[in-house]
């Protein structure tokens, strides 16, 4: 599919078909994750693919907002270890979005569930939990669980909307661009 039309029809996509990910679609959107830039090419990255049915309901309940795991065929974990990169969020972040993108792009769909910085409860960080579950060692940081399968609901393409001009300055802070 033609770029921009992956750009403008990726949408997040939280419910899925009871249909599996052949491997080697996964195996595609781990290449896509390891075409990605990252700060010195570090390349700080380790990612988790989980189909493990009782895995995936656990880490649906990792935290608020990632109940859509439930019914995802599989879920890749994004981490990276941070003795090897300062910037491992960064870094992290651009694989998420490559596997996002190419997860259209092979008429999946998918959706990022945000695990650094948030909470599974009172007391336990959803990556603490995510971790434990998994048993991903401390050296490696929990970004995100990108959430895949084959769509079960429909939404619309991205609109004009997004396009934010008023958020472009030319030349200095807050003179329009446009
Ligand atoms: C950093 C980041 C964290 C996100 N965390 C979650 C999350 O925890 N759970 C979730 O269902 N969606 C999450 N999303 C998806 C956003 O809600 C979604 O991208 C946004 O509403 C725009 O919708 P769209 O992806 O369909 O364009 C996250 C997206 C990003 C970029």
């Amino acid at each position: 599919m033609e770029f921009f039309e992956v750009l403008k029809r990726r949408r997040s996509i939280r419910r899925f078909q009871d249909k599996p990910v052949p491997r080697e679609v996964i195996e595609k959107l781990l290449e896509a994750a390891f075409l990605s830039p990252s700060s010195y090419n570090k390349r700080p990255w380790h990612f988790i693919v989980v189909d493990d049915k009782e895995k995936l309901e656990a880490l649906s309940r990792a935290k608020l907002g990632a109940s859509g795991l439930k019914t995802a065929p599989v879920a890749i974990v994004v981490t990276a270890d941070e003795r090897k990169s300062d910037v491992w969020v960064e870094d992290a972040s651009i694989v998420a979005e490559h596997i996002h993108l190419a997860s259209y792009d092979l008429g999946l769909g998918s959706f990022w569930v945000q695990i650094r910085n948030r909470m599974h409860d009172g007391t336990k960080s959803a990556e603490e939990y995510v971790r434990e579950l998994l048993g991903i060692p401390e050296n490696y940081r929990v970004l995100c669980i990108v959430g895949v399968g084959y769509p079960a609901e429909n939404k619309p393409p991205h609109g004009d909307e997004v396009f934010e001009w008023e958020k472009v300055s030319h030349d200095e802070f807050g003179r329009g661009f446009r």
